[in-house]
């Protein structure tokens, strides 16, 4: 937890910027994996997390935005609760850490947002993205759970993504404190990276790396040799001398800040010579943009520039053809590189994505392509200090995608779909660090970025 000051001043700057009404902060509550008492590991909703700092389940916070008093409703532990899960501080001790002075039992609550219904007031409140959340904010507001995203205040959201998007430096600190365990989670799969094991094995050591060592890990570890699979979660394969290895992980902090790096390892440590010049290809295009991200860029120029380096080294490598401006502006390199360059990094590893992908990575100067590829852009926007974000190129081998743009003939004066359906097999490569926005450029996150050229992960395999 950071000092209560930080808490009070993030909470003064929300009703600066949203002038009246209530705003409600629903916590998280615990969720149960198959009986009540049998929980998932107990994750704090983010915004909760950064208005009002306490990570413990079943609170609810509101701010009066008019006279600027923030309540928490809690109830104090009872003996049976001592009994089973030990004695703490009162919520009265507990809220003056975060710097709220009023704390209200549980049963005020709906009495309390009932008042501020029947005297018409403007009642902000979030996107929904948990059922609990959504019943319990439906029982207070007297609508159907399925209707609330009608009521969703997009001046909270807007004021949200302005304050959540300029990390602090106790912000960066935690970022790079995850970024440290998210270091080992990769040097562990990379030196292990041995034929017979199994894909599940290194995942299950990664994730034990960050709970061990931090607050777990910050989203479900993608660890394939099937890495054209973006989003995979599947850990059944053995590993197979040669085949490349996708692991895209990281750790949360203890105050549940983010990280996520992307390595892709050959099974028994070693590149074969088409492998290294595909991965030099990436590895290229991820310097590019560390060398192009300072404030005032725009993120969408960072991804086209990006691009373009793939696409030179794809024509070069004969998957390619025609003029490459030509080939990225018609989005040809999209083919093997479907998704976009990065994201905003924070509380969330995509950071605040339930508030909306566009109020996050866009704004009024720049909206959002429809163009394949460039339409899975999360961020596009212009850059400013202290902006956390991701830095992810990749290039993949996706029969299903090569079949379809060669049927219909799509970017088909760019495209040498033979030689593409000829790497299936190959899988994906991405290499993904994350970058801290500084005031004339930009820093790795982290003291030391994990091995990254063909030298250091070969030097890293250990027999
Ligand atoms: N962790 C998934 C991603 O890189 O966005
Ligand atoms: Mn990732
Ligand atoms: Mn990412």
């Amino acid at each position: 937890m950071f000092n209560k000051e930080i808490y009070q001043q993030r909470r003064h700057r929300l009703c600066d910027q949203l002038s009246t009404g209530i705003v409600l902060l629903p916590g998280h509550t615990e969720s149960p994996m198959n009986y009540p008492e049998n929980t998932y590991l107990f994750r704090q909703n983010s915004h909760f997390l950064y208005f009002a700092g306490l990570d413990m389940p079943g609170l609810f916070v509101i701010i009066d935005v008019d006279s600027r008093e923030t309540i928490l409703f809690a109830d104090e532990l009872t003996i049976d609760d001592i009994i089973w899960m030990g004695p703490k501080p009162s919520f009265k001790e507990i809220a003056a850490t975060v710097g709220i002075e009023k704390v209200l039992p549980v049963a005020q609550l709906a009495p309390y947002v009932e008042k501020a219904l029947c005297q018409q007031r403007t009642v902000h409140y979030l996107p929904l993205y948990r059922a609990e959340t959504a019943l319990q904010l439906g029982a207070l507001l007297n609508r159907h759970p399925a209707t609330l995203s009608e009521g969703v205040s997009e001046a909270f959201i807007k004021a949200v993504v302005a304050q959540r998007s300029v990390k602090s430096p106790e912000e960066i600190a935690e970022i790079d404190k995850a970024s440290e365990v998210g270091y080992l989670m990769q040097e562990y799969v990379m030196a292990n990276m041995h034929p017979g094991k199994t894909e599940r094995e290194l995942a299950g050591m990664a994730e034990g790396l960050a709970l061990s060592k931090a607050a777990g890990i910050s989203f479900p570890i993608i660890l394939s040799q099937r890495g054209e699979v973006l989003h995979g979660h599947d850990h059944s394969l053995v590993l197979k001398k040669g085949s490349l290895v996708i692991c895209d992980c990281g750790a949360e902090s203890l105050e549940h800040y983010a990280c996520d790096y992307t390595r892709t390892t050959p099974v028994g440590g070693r590149f074969t010579p088409l492998q290294r010049d595909l991965y030099n290809l990436v590895l290229a295009a991820n310097n590019k943009a560390f060398d192009l991200i300072k404030p005032g860029v725009f993120y969408k120029d960072v991804h086209q520039a990006c691009s373009l380096v793939l696409a030179e080294g794809l024509k070069g490598l004969g998957l390619l053809k025609g003029d490459m401006n030509d080939a990225v502006a018609a989005g040809a390199h999209s083919l093997f590189m479907p998704h976009g360059l990065g994201h905003m990094m924070g509380l969330d590893v995509h950071d605040m994505e339930d508030l909306g992908e566009n109020y996050v990575g866009y704004d009024e100067t720049i909206s959002r392509s429809s163009q394949f590829g460039l339409r899975s852009l999360r961020l596009g926007r212009r850059l400013q200090e202290g902006f956390v974000l991701t830095v992810e190129p990749g290039l993949y081998f996706m029969p299903a995608l090569i079949e379809k743009w060669k049927a219909e003939k799509i970017n088909a004066d760019f495209v040498c779909y033979d030689k593409a359906l000829a790497l299936v097999g190959t899988g994906g490569i991405r290499i993904e660090d994350d970058a801290i926005v500084t005031a004339d450029g930009c820093r790795m996150s982290g003291s030391k970025r994990p091995p990254v050229t063909v030298a250091e992960i070969e030097a890293y395999f250990k027999d």
